[in-house]
């Protein structure tokens, strides 16, 4: 594998891209258009910089890495690429559109894979063009500094799909586990219900926001509180994984905690709109209860 195609040039897609590049793969980076793409990139050029100023790398490191990642504009620009992972946003139709229109442009032993962290395999693996060529790839945020991939089989991937992917991830310098095609895979089916009781705890005045974020680092050596964590996530996609935890298994343990509802129903999506557990205006985050 040489060619590495991301699809989405946001958090996690940069993050892909960033360590993909940094580990020698010529990598296309894609969005809904070329700014974005380029956003994307000069996103990682801010990154790498921190790199730098830290001496982790050298300058001109930095600038191989650069080099080696080129935004592109549409869909047909992926056909050279071995492997292309989506991580657009987190919705089952935007996903299916990328791999419809994407699959028509790659080459017969081309890879696509999915960074989602909640929609079942199988299901997505009938938007691709070759569901045995069609896997889950789910990285960590923030990708550099998470050592994660979880690989997830949807029912008809192949030996062959999973093994090229194994080595991908492994080359990232990255441990790998295998999770089944079932709700939250291992990583959210276990994280999700420790964020959304937080939230009860929060609702039912258990104690208040830094109380419960302290108890939870401190008493548990976690390295964010399980609040701060949600914030960092997103309230959204937290609600929506906790949601899919629900549905996919009917087990009314996973029903998502009113106060989360409430949050998201209000906007609050944590750190990205500025505002969700903590109030992040200033220059420190402020706990809002
Ligand atoms: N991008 C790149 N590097 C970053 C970064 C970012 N966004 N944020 C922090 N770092 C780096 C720092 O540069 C620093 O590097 P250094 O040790 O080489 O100097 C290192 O990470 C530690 O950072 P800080 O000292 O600034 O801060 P912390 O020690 O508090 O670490 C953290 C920050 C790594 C984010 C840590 O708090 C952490 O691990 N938190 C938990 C993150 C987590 O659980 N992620 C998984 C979320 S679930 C998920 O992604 C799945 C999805 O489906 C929901």
């Amino acid at each position: 594998m040489k060619i590495i195609g991301v699809i989405g040039a946001g958090q996690m897609g940069a993050g892909i891209a960033q360590v993909s590049a940094a580990s020698a793969y010529q990598v296309l980076l894609g969005d809904i258009g070329l700014e974005q793409a380029e956003k994307g990139k000069a996103g990682i050029a801010k990154q790498l910089n921190r790199l730098v100023d830290k001496e982790k790398i050298t300058a001109p490191q930095r600038d191989e890495i650069l080099a080696r990642i080129t935004p592109v504009a549409d869909h047909a620009a992926f056909a050279p690429a071995d492997l292309v992972i989506e991580a657009a946003t987190e919705r089952e139709d935007i996903k299916r559109k990328i791999f419809e229109s994407v699959g028509q442009h790659l080459s017969d032993s081309a890879i696509l894979a999915s960074n989602t962290s909640s929609i079942p395999i199988t299901r997505l693996a009938q938007a691709a063009p070759d569901a045995a060529r069609f896997m889950g790839v789910h990285f960590f945020n923030p990708v550099p500094v998470m050592g994660l991939i979880e690989l997830i089989r949807g029912l008809a991937t192949s030996d062959d799909t999973l093994a090229k992917v194994q080595d991908y991830g492994r080359s990232l310098g990255k441990e790998i586990v295998l999770a089944n095609d079932a709700p939250g895979f291992i990583v959210n089916r276990i994280l999700m219900p420790m964020l959304n009781e937080a939230c009860f705890a929060l609702g039912e005045g258990v104690a208040n926001v830094t109380d419960i974020d302290t108890a939870v680092r401190l008493g548990l050596n976690h390295p964010m509180g399980p609040l701060t964590l949600a914030d960092f996530i997103g309230l959204d996609t937290c609600l929506e994984i906790t949601r899919v935890l629900h549905e996919g298994t009917g087990d009314p343990k996973f029903r998502p905690a009113p106060l989360l509802v409430k949050y998201v129903e209000a906007g609050w999506y944590g750190r990205k709109t500025g505002r969700g557990f903590y109030d992040y205006s200033g220059e420190a985050p402020v706990p809002t209860r």
